[in-house]
């Protein structure tokens, strides 16, 4: 039986190669609700990709992924998978774009992968293992002043009425005079806060692929991931706050409007 990091990484390396190969190239572009929200020719080949990867080795597991939604099988095994996330930066160019693979067993994240293939950028980690990227050992910064720190957030292409608005919530962490980024893919955003190049990251209305991987490898660079009112995060929660730990509970307080 093949190992899940082998499987994962064959997985993640194949879309890697499509999402490179297409990058700056030739595809079709489709919206999918919205016009801002973005399906390519090269998500759908990347999506195809992984999936034949993992069906060759598991038959029998269950997937999650964003263009062709669940394929429930009997089993306690999930393969939660964003064939391309950042499709908007991707459309246009712009090298901030990767695949995201995690596996799920029962409630727990296992292993997951993020690869930037424009930056040859491997980010991965597994259960209890560490994180890495390009196979190096990283952290999440040790940065303790919040006044100090270097946020990063992202922006949903629909907006409940029922929630505060996002630009509000921006707004406040602007005033308090804090550098915050949109770099446009939230798999990549977590990984940032992971390496330690982002000290916290926000968002609302986010979904399981965008977020399964890059999950378990902020907290195996030993970062804090939850709610907005702090509690344990799961995958299928629609608030996340992802931090280096140390700038967690600031941030819980300019979000929940408590600064
Ligand atoms: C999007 C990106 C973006 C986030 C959006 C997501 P997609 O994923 O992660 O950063 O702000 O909410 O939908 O559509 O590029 O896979
Ligand atoms: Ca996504
Ligand atoms: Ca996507």
């Amino acid at each position: 039986m093949a190992a899940f990091k082998d499987v994962l990484l064959e997985a993640t390396k194949e879309a890697g190669k499509i999402i490179h190969t297409y990058f700056e190239g030739n595809f079709t572009i489709d919206s999918k609700e919205g016009i801002n929200n973005l399906v390519t020719e090269a998500d759908k080949l990347s999506e195809n990709a992984i999936i034949a990867v993992i069906r060759k080795y598991y038959p029998g597991h269950s997937i999650i992924s964003e263009e062709i939604g669940e394929l429930i099988k009997d089993s306690p095994y999930q393969w939660i998978i964003d064939p391309i996330d950042g499709t908007v930066n991707f459309a246009h160019s712009i090298p901030i774009c990767c695949v995201s693979i995690a596996l799920k067993h029962n409630d727990d994240l296992i292993v997951g992968a993020v690869y930037n293939p424009m930056m040859n950028e491997l980010f991965f980690a597994e259960k209890g293992k560490g994180a890495t990227l390009n196979g190096m050992p990283i952290s999440v910064s040790k940065k303790t002043d919040f006044k100090k720190a270097c946020l990063v957030t992202g922006f949903p292409y629909k907006w409940p009425d029922s929630t505060e608005h996002p630009i509000r919530v921006f707004e406040r962490f602007v005033m308090e005079g804090l550098p915050v980024r949109r770099l446009g893919s939230a798999a990549l955003d977590l990984c940032w806060v992971a390496c330690g190049r982002f000290d916290g990251f926000w968002e609302y209305n986010l979904s399981s692929w965008d977020i399964a991987a890059g999950y378990l490898i902020v907290e195996e660079a030993g970062g804090r991931i939850t709610n907005f009112d702090g509690d344990r995060y799961n995958v299928f929660d629609k608030e996340t706050l992802a931090t280096n730990g140390k700038i967690h509970e600031e941030m819980l307080a300019v979000i929940k409007k408590k600064a």
